[in-house]
């Protein structure tokens, strides 16, 4: 089969030909229908210090993918042949106590998908059944290859109260775009955004946030005191940038909630703290999907027919086209690229 696979120590990735991965226990084998791009992919593809000191080549990348079971192992329980299914990234044991205590997002034993072990930028992937979430057929599949990267939103969303709140989410790329037509779905008051990028401007125009403000034009802080006075009562950090760290500070209410899932480049990033604690701020770090109550909750989402994920996907392609799904990231020219695998 051909599968997309960092195989050198260096930058970019290859279509190589490899033999079918044979089941293993506790694992089913899929046979891939779709599959997305997730930013990490392209820093494996562009091997920067992370990629570098965490990835052991030769590996098949990809971490976001959906298809058919078309082989079960020794041992699976919960998975038949023909379930369609979507790929959670993060690989926790059944046997971790943190994933017993509800905190498997957590887990120090994590492994993941595409960057510790062989992931799904291929015909067929095999990976351990609790892994494979079981999704509705009626989800189409160029939604059901993103779901890890939707449960990422899910999760930061959920971490607060939403309905008849307003929120402020920083950052659209598509994370932060999959967050505004999640809070839209869960009954936020307004919905107030930050983003640089034209290009992402109008995608988060086309799904639906209330305020979109630009910091490199307008006046943000005056804007946010003039549509929320009081504060916002929650702010979805999804941009990584430094300045969005002050901003939320500075403009969520007293006893309001800040949700963190953007990485900074820099581990080490100053912020007003006394500010925070005088504030009452509730300030979490978001990692990953919570294992497994974000997949329900992104399950009903899904169902209710309330998420406007559409306007997201802007290119869909072959996915042996890597290397153009990979310049678009680059320059910032799209929302969720997804893959598809009719060879
Ligand atoms: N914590 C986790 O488990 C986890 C998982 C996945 C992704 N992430 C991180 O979450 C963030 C969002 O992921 P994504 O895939 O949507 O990333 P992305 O890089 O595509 O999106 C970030 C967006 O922020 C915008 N931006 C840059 N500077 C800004 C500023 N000053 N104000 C407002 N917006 C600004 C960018 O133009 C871009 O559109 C990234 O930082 C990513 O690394 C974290």
């Amino acid at each position: 089969m051909k599968a997309i696979a960092k195989v050198r120590p260096a930058p970019g990735v290859e279509i190589v030909e490899v033999p079918e991965p044979a089941v293993r226990p506790g694992c089913v084998k899929l046979k891939l229908e779709a599959a997305s791009v997730c930013g990490t992919d392209l820093h494996i593809y562009q091997w920067d210090a992370w990629s570098a000191s965490r990835i052991k080549p030769p590996r098949i990348i990809g971490h976001e993918f959906c298809g058919t079971i078309v082989e079960v192992g020794e041992g699976v329980s919960d998975r038949q042949v023909g379930d369609f299914v979507a790929s959670e990234s993060h690989i926790v044991p059944r046997t971790s106590e943190y994933l017993k205590r509800g905190l498997g997002h957590v887990a120090p034993e994590t492994s993941i998908l595409g960057v510790d072990v062989d992931g799904g930028f291929a015909t067929y992937a095999v990976i351990p059944e609790d892994n494979a979430r079981l999704t509705d057929r009626s989800v189409p599949i160029k939604i059901a290859a993103f779901q890890d990267a939707l449960g990422n939103a899910v999760h930061t969303v959920m971490d607060g109260p939403v309905a008849g709140q307003t929120i402020l989410i920083t950052g659209m790329g598509p994370i932060g775009l999959f967050a505004v037509t999640i809070c839209k779905a869960l009954g936020a008051e307004k919905v107030i955004v930050t983003e640089v990028s034209p290009y992402r401007i109008g995608l988060a125009e086309a799904v639906g946030a209330d305020v979109i403000l630009n910091p490199t034009k307008d006046d943000v802080a005056s804007e946010l005191r003039r549509i929320a006075p009081q504060g916002v009562d929650g702010t979805l950090e999804m941009s990584g940038h430094p300045s969005s760290m002050d901003l939320a500070i500075d403009h969520t209410r007293p006893g309001g909630r800040i949700s963190l899932l953007g990485l900074f480049k820099d581990n080490c990033q100053t912020i007003n703290l006394n500010q925070a604690i005088f504030k009452g701020l509730a300030i979490h770090g978001i990692v990953g999907r919570k294992l497994w109550e974000t997949w329900d909750q992104m399950g009903e989402l899904l169902a209710s027919g309330k998420l406007n994920l559409d306007p997201v996907v802007t290119h869909v392609m072959p996915y042996l086209e890597f290397e153009r799904a990979m310049e678009l990231m680059s320059a910032g020219q799209a929302g969720k690229v997804v893959f598809t695998f009719d060879d």
